[in-house]
């Protein structure tokens, strides 16, 4: 057994994304602030991730590239080496960040020197590409894919490129993302990319990227360091430090482990954190590590086709009850049934200790409660591999469970008080996983949803 450091959590997506992990780290979040410096770890993706804060005064914030460490007074926020970031981007979030606490940073905020950069070129030379495909899989059009992408074919630009401001490097980066984008047949100073705050701007010449990227970086640029003599540090002090990592997307979109072709690039599983830290950081090490899963139902975006798809009536009730629209888009989720076959396998490879369940007041006393426990092929019972095409030719077998009172789950302040029937399912879905439920939800306030002791 691994040895395990005290006062450590990872978070991660335990299906398809959008489970609600924000919610969940929150709730880890002030359990430890107070007693502990909390340290809030992110080390994957970079703005394709998303998820809203709520204050008690109304006021929201929109979080992209920032965990949600960053209202907790006197925590760290730390953007790891792993990630990709766009720094225009970076400035509109902080700026959002900023005002919601009357103009205040509350964290102290470290950005990698070695994390890389996401940039205007990324976005643009995606959107070309992207003509290219045949059968398109789509991304957030955030640039990710190409920016991880340079990191492989090694010429990534990295922020210490830009701190001090190395222009050969830029102009390099620069010249050869125009060669790509010709060679597709676009213009890359002409090519419109998307920015944070919903506007859309040109790449610009040369000159003109340049200097944007300069003088967004002469913000940035008190944040960026090296940060793991910090972490190896705040690592062995387990009594003052809380850690809190933060993880993006989810692990049914891992770029090895996730349902293919619809994954994002990064690493999205808690082995991530390994290497972007450089090595300090085992994630076997870590007490928790936590896959958020939408207790009664899934759903997804993109091209995915679920094997549990609902479609219909059902669908279309839990779509509104639970919100299933994208938080950018607004375009309606498949929802399909809990899939528990695809989340022992996500669960299995991120090496999972625990599962938290969201959305349990997502139950309807008419309808059973239906759970796909295997996959069949003819009459043979199958394996999951995380292959559309293997997909789409399994059949779910499923088992009913007695739905329970969304009354009674929304007054329950702990386990001893939740419904029999939901008892049952927490049994049944932890046993199957061999894994223990570690808390639920039942909506977004901090009251609706408790730890399991
Ligand atoms: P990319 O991450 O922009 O490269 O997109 C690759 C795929 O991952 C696309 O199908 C996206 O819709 C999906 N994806 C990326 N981030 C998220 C997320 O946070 N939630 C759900 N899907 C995502």
């Amino acid at each position: 057994m691994p040895d395990v450091r005290k006062n450590s959590v990872v978070v991660c997506g335990g299906a398809y994304g959008d489970e609600g992990k924000g919610r969940i780290v929150d709730q880890i979040v002030s359990e430890f602030a107070g007693r502990q410096r909390v340290i809030a770890y992110r080390d994957n993706g970079g703005a394709n991730a998303g998820h809203t804060i709520e204050f008690p005064d109304g006021k929201r914030v929109a979080l992209h590239q920032f965990p949600s460490g960053v209202f907790i007074p006197d925590s760290t926020v730390i953007l790891g080496k792993g990630m990709v970031l766009h720094p225009g981007d970076l400035l509109l979030e902080l700026a959002d960040i900023k005002s919601a606490k009357h103009e205040k940073l509350l964290a102290d905020i470290m950005i990698d020197e070695m994390a890389v950069l996401a940039l205007d070129t990324h976005r643009a030379f995606e959107s070309i590409l992207k003509q290219w495909q045949t059968g398109s899989k789509g991304s957030t059009g955030r640039g990710i894919a190409p920016a991880y992408a340079d990191v492989l074919l090694r010429h990534p630009l990295r922020m210490r490129d830009l701190k001090p401001f190395n222009s050969d490097s830029v102009t390099s980066h620069y010249k050869l993302y125009k060669a790509l984008v010709k060679g597709l047949g676009g213009n890359l100073a002409n090519t419109e990319v998307p920015t944070l705050n919903g506007d859309v701007i040109k790449v610009g010449t040369l000159r003109e990227f340049k200097k944007r990227l300069k003088s967004q970086m002469k913000v940035l640029k008190p944040y960026v360091r090296s940060v793991d003599g910090f972490i190896e540090d705040a690592w062995k002090d387990k009594e003052k430090n809380a850690f809190v990592f933060e993880k993006a997307q989810a692990i049914g979109l891992d770029s090895r482990w996730g349902v293919y072709p619809d994954v994002t690039a990064s690493d999205t599983t808690p082995a991530g954190i390994y290497s972007s830290t450089s090595g300090v950081v085992n994630p076997d090490n870590i007490e928790l590590k936590i896959g958020v899963i939408k207790a009664t139902y899934m759903s997804s975006v993109g091209v995915r086709v679920l094997p549990t798809l609902i479609q219909g009536e059902l669908a279309e009730r839990i779509r509104k009850d639970a919100n299933e629209y994208g938080a950018t888009t607004k375009r309606p989720r498949d929802i399909g049934y809990l899939d528990l076959v695809a989340i022992k396998f996500f669960a299995k490879v991120g090496k999972l200790t625990h599962i938290a369940f969201t959305h349990m007041d997502i139950t309807y006393e008419d309808t059973p409660l239906k759970i796909c426990v295997g996959y069949k092929k003819t009459s043979n019972e199958v394996l999951f591999k995380p292959d559309q095409e293997y997909l789409n030719t399994v059949k779910p077998v499923y088992k009913n469970l007695k739905p329970w009172s969304q009354q009674l789950v929304a007054k329950a302040k702990n386990y001893k008080q939740l419904p029999k029937e939901a008892k049952d399912f927490l049994k049944f879905a932890s046993d199957y996983l061999g894994i223990p439920v570690y808390m639920i939800t039942t909506g977004p306030k901090r009251e609706q949803g408790f730890v399991i002791d």
